[in-house]
């Protein structure tokens, strides 16, 4: 089989469309949070706020404006909202999630580059409202929503973090996903949202962002302070699930370190990224690994290697103030020396309305998820 060079055939097919950097429609719909919510944003965020200006920024942090170089790469109508990103153990892909509960794929590798349904949850087969055909938009509670990809390579399989459907797994033909998790502890999943796959162990690591507001009342689990979510491991050949840290301020992406040693999770309500050692002396011990300009979503470990990670920002810390500005970061690069802490090295700005939700490292290239777009992002590295 001929391997797929998504980037460089991406950059063809955006130059053949005319898709001109500087023409990308930065889609923002009614979504916004009513007047109510906004005044209650600015009241609770201003002391986050102050405490971020008086911490600042090291001397060698690069701030990139960045946003208008980003290539839309549209998943056709009604696809939208591809919020997660993977990669398949051929390096196929990506793979997304997007808003009506299903999993798209890219394939670049035919004869017309573009996406193709891999994969559906059992609410698609019994559920009218959430049939193929239906063109009314279902609300996503009703036919899923997934929020994390990762595939764990070595069996080809995908992971699937739903918001409400659970931890659900596919094949790597695609089709019908498996439920594979809906609780744990005796507690029922609420808010399923990162998911990363241990490529050694096959363990899966997984976030359950609050017991008490689903992902529909996302902006709650900031404002009341909600420290109920969870961290979790389910183990492929026993089917269990563990607990592996309770009390979490809405731990929302995760990564494996590259060596095994511990997770990297972000913690949206903090605006930080904890560090959770799963082996070694400190095993079970959770630390700060980095503060950051604004409110996490997932994180993926930057390419080079070297410990570093491409954090995607849902807002930044000065948005409920300031609102969108050209100096709003929508990404950060974290570099971590080892166990030592993590600094903010990179901060991409300049993405207009659209908050990103994942940024995924890949062959020179970025590609970029969100909530609020009809496509993916894409953005040639070199070319910054
Ligand atoms: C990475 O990009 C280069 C340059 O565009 C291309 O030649 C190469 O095949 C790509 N590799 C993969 C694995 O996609
Ligand atoms: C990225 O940009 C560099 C420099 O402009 C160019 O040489 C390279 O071919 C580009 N890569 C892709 C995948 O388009
Ligand atoms: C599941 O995990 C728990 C905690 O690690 C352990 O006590 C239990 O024996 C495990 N159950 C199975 C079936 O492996
Ligand atoms: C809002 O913008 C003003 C003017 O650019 C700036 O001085 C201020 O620091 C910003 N507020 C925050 C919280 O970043």
């Amino acid at each position: 089989m001929q391997r797929s060079r998504p980037a460089s055939s991406l950059a063809a097919l955006a130059r053949e469309r005319k898709l001109m950097a500087s023409s990308l429609p930065i889609v923002v719909e009614a979504k916004c949070p009513s007047a109510a919510i906004w005044s209650l944003l600015l009241v609770l965020l201003l002391p986050a706020m102050a405490a971020a200006a008086a911490a600042g920024h090291g001397e060698e942090m690069k701030s990139i404006y960045a946003g208008p170089k980003v290539l839309p790469v549209r998943l056709g109508r009604p696809a939208f909202g591809p919020e997660s990103l993977a990669f398949d153990h051929r390096g196929g892909g990506p793979y997304t999630g997007v808003s009506n509960g299903r999993v798209l794929r890219w394939r670049a590798d035919r004869r017309r580059p573009g996406w193709t349904e891999f994969a559906h949850n059992y609410k698609h087969a019994t559920v009218a409202e959430c049939a193929a055909k239906k063109k009314v938009v279902a609300p996503e509670s009703l036919c899923g929503r997934p929020l994390g990809l990762q595939f764990h390579r070595r069996t080809g399989d995908m992971y699937i973090a739903d918001a409400y459907l659970g931890l659900m797994r596919v094949g790597r033909r695609g089709g019908l996903a498996e439920v594979v998790a809906t609780e744990a502890g005796g507690v029922p999943f609420n808010f399923v949202n990162g998911v990363d796959v241990d490529q050694d162990t096959g363990d899966v690591y997984f976030t359950d962002s609050s017991t008490t507001y689903q992902r529909s009342d996302y902006l709650l689990v900031v404002l009341s302070g909600d420290a109920t979510g969870r961290l979790l491991r389910y183990e492929a050949r026993t089917g269990n699930v563990t607990v592996v840290k309770s009390g979490l301020a809405f731990p929302n992406g995760v990564a494996v370190s590259a060596d095994g040693t511990h997770l990297v999770v972000a913690e949206t309500a903090s605006c930080r990224l904890l560090r959770h050692w799963l082996r070694g002396s400190n095993a079970g011990a959770t630390e700060v690994l980095a503060e950051l300009p604004g409110y996490p979503d997932n994180v993926r470990p930057a390419e080079d290697g070297g410990g570093g990670y491409w954090v995607a920002l849902n807002r930044d810390k000065a948005w409920a103030v300031n609102g969108t500005t050209p100096a709003s970061v929508a990404a950060v690069r974290v570099v971590v020396a080892g166990a030592g802490g993590g600094k903010v090295a990179v901060e991409l700005c300049g993405f207009g309305a659209a908050t990103v939700s994942e940024v995924v490292e890949r062959n020179g290239s970025l590609w970029f998820g969100s909530v609020d777009t009809p496509y993916v992002g894409l953005l040639n590295l070199t070319s910054l």
